[in-house]
């Protein structure tokens, strides 16, 4: 196999030199970024010995991401690679020593961490490869899934979080691209990558604006900068993917964390069953536990919330007999706007 990839393989949105994330900082970001082309050619070269790049799968704020032929093991794997431009100035050994906990992190629900490494300025670190759409494709299809599907989804990732909040390890960037699927089986992607990147840059990114996590799935804490965070940061984040798995809408929007934050304090949390009035009750009331703004009126653990969202998931009444949840229905409220705009 080839180790460089052919045009024919790259997909379209390859052409240009944005995809479909955006650098997450300000100040020097719009000094010109090498040609993505290039990049994957210099890729190509660099990794050749150990992994033959197919192709791209995507790109992100930090990092592109290439399917890759494992030349040692003859398998396919995911390879992601952190844009030239964020590595230099990170301290490499710092990253690759802080990524290193996620190789520890060993659970169903978890992409574990193949290999990393550093070769001719370029950062990366392999995956296995998953083959499926990741939660952020399913919903631009889907729009919103059925609420039992959201809850089984949802209480997968928390248990997923247990696994590494015991380990000492916050997950920070929870959200849906980071949630692939496996033949159906959710899996939580990019573990401790965030801390990882966050303690490796240097003064000077972190003054010019660059942050990690993503606005609209951030906690109100990690929202205001606080750095110290502790698992009930990610049963916040868990909970606005749940909240966009049942209504097809991010809870929170904004561009900068200082935009959510001022949001997020701004008044009470809409209701979920406002938007969607057939999901129970108590569905509704875990998710405001879990999106308080204070920690402390949060489940204390994402091992807390897991449980009541597979009590939620199959209740059973006091005769015994267990009723499903309900199918999601009706449409967002952004599309019930649009069509009153419209009639
Ligand atoms: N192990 C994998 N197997 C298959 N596809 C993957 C894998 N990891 C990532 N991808 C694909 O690559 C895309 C880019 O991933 P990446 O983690 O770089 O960006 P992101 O999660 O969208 O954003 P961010 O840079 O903020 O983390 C993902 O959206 C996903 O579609
Ligand atoms: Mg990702």
């Amino acid at each position: 196999m080839s180790s460089t990839p052919t045009a024919a393989a790259l997909p379209a949105w390859w052409s240009g030199t944005r995809g479909p994330g955006a650098l997450r900082r300000r100040g020097r970001g719009n000094r010109a970024r090498p040609s993505v082309v290039d990049e994957c050619i210099g890729v190509a070269a660099a990794l050749g010995n150990r992994y033959s790049i197919v192709r791209p799968l995507g790109r992100g704020g930090m990092a592109t991401v290439y399917l890759a032929d494992d030349l040692k093991h003859q398998r396919l794997v995911a390879v992601k690679v952190l844009h030239p431009e964020l590595s230099v100035t990170l301290a490499a050994n710092r990253f690759l020593r802080e990524i290193r906990i996620t190789a520890k992190l060993q659970h169903h629900h978890i992409l574990t961490l193949i290999d990393s490494g550093e070769v001719d300025g370029f950062l990366y670190y392999v995956m296995p490869y998953v083959e499926g759409a990741s939660l952020r494709e399913r919903l631009s299809e889907e729009v919103c899934l059925p609420s039992r599907e959201a809850v089984r989804i949802a209480s997968g990732l928390a248990s997923a979080l247990d696994h590494a909040h015991a380990r000492g390890v916050i997950h920070r960037d929870i959200k849906p691209e980071n949630v692939l699927f496996n033949d159906g089986h959710p899996i939580l992607a990019d573990f401790g990558i965030a801390l990882a990147v966050g303690s490796a840059a240097d003064e000077h990114l972190t003054k010019s604006g660059f942050s990690v996590g993503t606005p609209a799935y951030m906690s109100p804490e990690q929202a205001a900068g606080i750095r110290e965070l502790d698992g009930r940061s990610d049963v916040y984040s868990l909970a606005c993917v749940l909240y966009e798995m049942l209504t097809g809408e991010p809870l929170f929007t904004g561009t900068t964390p200082g935009a959510v934050l001022a949001r997020q304090l701004a008044g009470p949390l809409p209701s979920v069953k406002a938007v969607q009035p057939e999901i129970p009750a108590s569905l509704d009331s875990a998710l405001h536990r879990a999106l308080a703004p204070r920690a402390c009126d949060r489940f204390e653990s994402a091992a807390a919330l897991r449980l009541t969202l597979e009590s939620i998931g199959q209740p059973t009444c006091h005769c015994g007999v267990r009723h499903q949840l309900p199918q999601c229905t009706s449409r967002p409220s952004w599309f019930r706007r649009m069509l009153g705009a419209h009639q």
